[in-house]
């Protein structure tokens, strides 16, 4: 496909095939998935810089192995237990700290391919200054497309560089749309696998817990995308994420669910066709394949169709998934309600992890907050950060974690009081 107005298919591919890797958020699912791929093709992959949260014991044991030249951890306290556990066994790994020190591993001059795996917003200014750095960019982190996915988007065309889409999805549809072109693309149909709770009745929603919540049928994440896959938010983010990748508007996204989750999704053109991709539920394959675009490698990756039962589809029930209903609205308006829709989630999800809520007061948490947000559209990485913060402040008085402490008399306040069951 070649299409300009398309940030996810590079104006020109480069001619070196090696990838110099920053991975952002190395100790989390996505990062450790990608170091196994890094370690699978030694020839093409090596390691330049990582950054990671907390996880200072994962960290230190990826300096052992792949030297890299700098490391960045969340939090100044994290970076000096890194450093002390590094200057004895004299490893020289330059090791930095916050949301600068993240900037610095993604913009690293001797990386050209950045892997940006940080969960939630936290990402976003390191995404954003990769991009604004030219370097080719292997998108996992959605949050950073749904919260400034115009602005992360409109810099990508600029540089000419690719946005490669390292979530499943939008790696099937990326892969799918390669035989079309844009123009004669219909819809872009999202599989959801539907989640734990594909089959519960309504009626039980409001007693489900943060371990049966945590229970994902086909994938093995972290947290937070788990807990998004549940309420189907996850999957409106994706739409979102289409929406900005592909340059497509909402209405054209379709969401099918789709229990096997064997099919990653789909593509229909105008003549009738569509166009799938299947393989096998194993995020270390679309890592391959952004890090390797245009080209392919061989694999151990292998699907096995014949063992390949049944594939069943189902519309998703908008009812019991509220989340979804409000992405698509969010996806409608863009700019600040699709910051504020994911700073809700965040917090909303973090309350229920925290058993401070309960599994519907996070749908209705987002919702009171997009209610208060202004539809505004920010400019700059910097005024999405406001607004990020704003929401966050409402969604924490909202869920009675704010700095008042006290939960607010209208919105969710009734129904939070009584849904602490899990
Ligand atoms: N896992 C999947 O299969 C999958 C599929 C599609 C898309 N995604 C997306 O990929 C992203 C990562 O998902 P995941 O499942 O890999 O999450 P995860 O396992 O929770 O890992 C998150 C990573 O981000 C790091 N991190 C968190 N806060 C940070 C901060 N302030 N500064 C620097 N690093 C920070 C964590 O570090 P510590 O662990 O050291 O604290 C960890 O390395 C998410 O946006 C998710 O939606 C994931």
């Amino acid at each position: 496909m070649s299409n300009t107005s398309n940030p996810a298919f590079p104006l020109e591919s480069s001619s070196d095939s090696s990838r110099r890797i920053a991975i952002l958020g190395s100790t989390g699912s996505i990062g450790v998935s990608t170091l196994k791929i890094v370690e699978a093709y030694p020839e093409r992959f090596s390691v330049v810089s990582l950054a990671a949260g907390k996880n200072v014991e994962l960290a230190h044991q990826q300096c052992r192995r792949w030297r890299p030249k700098l490391v960045s951890m969340a939090t100044e306290d994290a970076a000096a237990q890194l450093r002390a556990r590094l200057r004895p066994e004299s490893i020289a790994v330059e090791v930095l700290s916050g949301s600068e020190g993240s900037v610095r591993v993604a913009t690293h001059p001797d990386a050209n391919f950045v892997v940006s795996a940080i969960v939630g917003v936290a990402g976003l200014e390191a995404t954003y200054e990769a991009v604004r750095a030219g370097k080719a960019v292997g998108l996992a982190n959605k949050e950073c497309l749904v919260a400034a996915g115009e602005l992360i988007t409109g810099e990508a065309r600029r540089q000419g560089k690719p946005l490669l889409p390292i979530d499943s999805e939008h790696n099937a549809v990326h892969q799918c749309m390669r035989g079309g072109k844009l123009h004669e693309v219909t819809s872009v149909w999202l599989t959801a696998s539907g989640g734990p709770f594909l089959n519960t009745p309504k009626s039980q929603f409001s007693g489900i817990t943060v371990q049966q919540a945590l229970n994902h049928p086909t994938w093995k994440m972290g947290k937070r995308i788990t807990i998004d896959s549940a309420t189907l938010m996850n999957k409106g983010f994706e739409v979102i994420e289409a929406c900005r990748l592909f340059d497509l508007p909402p209405d054209r996204i379709k969401v099918i669910v789709h229990p096997q989750s064997t099919i990653h999704s789909m593509v229909e053109f105008q003549d009738g066709s569509i166009l799938a991709q299947l393989s096998v539920t194993d995020m270390r394959l679309p890592i391959l394949y952004a890090l390797t675009y245009p080209e392919r490698l061989d694999s151990e990756l292998k699907f096995d169709l014949s063992a390949l039962k049944k594939l069943e589809f189902a519309s998703p029930d908008f009812e019991r998934f509220p989340c979804l209903q409000l992405a698509y609205e969010a996806a409608a308006s863009g700019g600040a309600k699709t910051v504020a829709l994911n700073a809700a989630d965040e917090v909303a999800v973090a309350a229920f992890l925290d058993r401070v809520i309960g599994f519907e007061d996070i749908p209705r948490t987002i919702k009171t907050v997009l209610d208060e947000t202004a539809g505004t559209h920010p400019e700059s990485i910097k005024e999405v950060l406001r607004l990020d913060a704003e929401a966050r402040a409402i969604a924490a008085e909202v869920v009675g974690t704010g700095n008042s402490g006290m939960r607010r008399t209208r919105g969710v306040h009734s129904v939070i009081s009584g849904s602490r069951n899990n």
